[in-house]
């Protein structure tokens, strides 16, 4: 009790005691710096949400700043041309991810695809996630998986308008939807539902996922103060390691089905062998795959943190992205309309097929420009450099984490005519994507998200199935609220209710599926 009230007031004055920037600016040429705390270093300027505090910072005091997190130096761009040396010029140098608590609970202490610094052991996950899941070939494969779930949605959506139900809350319909096409790609459909993990597990995964985001999201001093993260501040690690239990739990169960299976594949008929040929080898069958040829390497953890990882990137990602694009599209009904007229003149009364996307180029436009806007991972995700580099010129030390603010240069008014305004035409002109690295909402280099083809190739489908298929007008008068939410992933505040009928020429579709 006694020596409470003498340590606080230490700790009170050692927050408070200020650094002037002129400490910082000697002959060592680092990049600008405000003025900041001994402890908290900038902690104290930083506000929720991270990205918009940030583009704040840096309207104030440039482009490229160094900052302090507590004890750690972080290096935060904001225009394309510093990311261009970061991940271009410097690319292997900033490929390591910092050691974050995060990403040691949720990421098997640092060792999957995502959480890994760069390395042997990076470099070979990242092969096998390319060329096993990810590459175009594979995703083409699975391309049953994508049409199959998003016309299940639309199925459930026409039923419920049939009987009466109008009004729809879709941010959980598109969590769903992802969900279940990641998980038909790695486990394959017939594993998941009713079979190794029930329908209510599932529910109960998506839950963990989203509720790690968020809880990653939650300022987490621990990381940045040394000291307060000894003292656990708010239990947030106590709370991550739950969560990561319970997240191992579900993976390990699905990895062991797997095996089951395989097992009794092997000792079995002829029967099994013609499944097998009709049923794609899931991603799970090829990691035991590899599994019994190079055992030391592929240990379940290595499985369940690749799946992990996936997971985690590829699901939420891709739904909040969906939720956006629509709600954009409810806010600008002349968007909508014509994105409506160029469905119905290339595509038709049928329902809309991956191999169509191609044909509809302003569908694609509308995607780029959600994601110009709503990037949902408006940081990227945070690197850190092995070495020391130089960037705009000025020396970064090794060790520092780099912070790219992406929504931040998606807003550029410098790069940008009207730039906060939804605006798909913008990019049927030659020049808007083509100079230096002016939209990166998948990241760039080497470490840039593998994901990226698939998560367009699933938000063109769905959204353009779900505007082919129905009317869809906002709730009220109201514009649709854009305000985002905290987490790792930006996520709306309020997730998206709308009011949806069938179309009429969409009918006789529709009662079929
Ligand atoms: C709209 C959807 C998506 C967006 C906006 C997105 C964006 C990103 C971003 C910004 C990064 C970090 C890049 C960096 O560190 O500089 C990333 C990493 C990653 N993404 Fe995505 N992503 C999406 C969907 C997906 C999907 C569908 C998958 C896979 C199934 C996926 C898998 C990954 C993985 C595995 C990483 C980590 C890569 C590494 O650290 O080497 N993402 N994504
Ligand atoms: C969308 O943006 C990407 C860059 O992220 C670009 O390569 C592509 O051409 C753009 N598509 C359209 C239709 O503007």
């Amino acid at each position: 009790m006694d020596i409470l009230l003498p340590m606080s007031a230490l700790i009170f004055f050692l927050f408070l005691f200020p650094i002037s920037k002129r400490l910082l600016q000697n002959r060592k040429n680092l990049p600008p710096s405000p003025s900041f705390l001994t402890l908290l270093g900038h902690l104290h300027l930083i506000k929720k949400p991270l990205h918009r505090s940030l583009t704040t910072l840096s309207n104030r005091y440039g482009p490229i700043l160094s900052l302090r997190f507590g004890s750690r130096t972080v290096l935060l761009i904001s225009s394309p041309s510093f990311a261009e040396d970061c991940f271009s010029n410097n690319d292997i140098i900033f490929a390591n991810r910092p050691h974050l608590l995060s990403a040691k609970h949720f990421g098997y202490h640092y060792s999957t695809l995502m959480s890994a610094s760069y390395g042997p052991l990076w470099r070979k996950l990242r092969r096998i996630a390319t060329v096993e899941i990810l590459s175009l070939n594979r995703i083409q494969m699975f391309s049953a998986v994508r049409i199959q779930e998003v016309r299940s949605l639309v199925k459930d959506l026409f039923r419920d308008s049939e009987s009466g139900k109008s009004v729809v809350e879709l941010k959980s319909r598109f969590s769903e939807l992802t969900f279940n096409v990641m998980m038909g790609m790695i486990a394959g459909k017939r594993h998941y539902v009713g079979h190794a993990v029930a329908l209510e597990d599932a529910r109960q995964f998506r839950e963990i996922l989203s509720e790690s985001s968020t809880l990653i999201g939650e300022s987490n001093f621990g990381d940045f103060v040394p000291f307060l993260g000894w003292m656990d501040f708010g239990g947030v690690e106590k709370r991550m390691v739950r969560l990561a239990r319970r997240n191992d739990e579900f993976l390990q169960v699905l990895v062991d089905e797997h095996r089951r299976k395989k097992k009794v594949d092997f000792s079995s008929s002829m029967e099994v062998e013609v499944q097998e040929e009709e049923e794609e080898k899931t991603f799970i069958d090829v990691l035991l795959s590899l599994q019994e040829t190079e055992p030391e390497f592929y240990t379940d953890q290595i499985i369940k943190g690749m799946l992990s990882a996936l997971l985690a990137a590829g699901t939420d990602t891709s739904a909040l992205t969906t939720e956006w694009a629509m709600s954009l599209l409810l806010n600008h009904p002349d968007v909508l309309e014509k994105a409506k007229d160029e469905l119905d003149m290339h595509v038709g009364p049928r329902l809309l097929d991956e191999s169509d996307l191609s044909k509809l180029p302003y569908l694609h436009c509308i995607i780029n420009e959600t994601l110009r806007l709503y990037p949902v991972a408006p940081l990227l995700l945070p690197h850190e450099s092995s070495e020391e580099s130089i960037v705009g010129g000025f020396n970064v030390a090794r060790g520092t984490m780099l912070l790219v603010n992406v929504w931040a240069i998606h807003r550029d008014p410098k790069l940008w005519v009207d730039p906060t305004d939804f605006k798909p035409e913008r990019f049927q002109g030659p020049e808007e994507t083509k100079e230096g690295l002016k939209l990166i909402p998948f990241g760039h280099g080497r470490r840039a998200c593998p994901g990226a083809s698939l998560a367009v190739r699933m938000v063109s489908l769905a959204l353009g199935t779900l505007i082919q298929c129905f009317e869809w007008e906002r709730l009220g008068e109201e514009k649709v609220d854009m305000t985002e939410g905290i987490g790792l992933t930006m996520h709306k505040a309020e997730p998206l209710k709308v009011v949806n009928k069938p179309r009429h020429t969409m009918l006789n579709v529709l009662s079929q599926l």
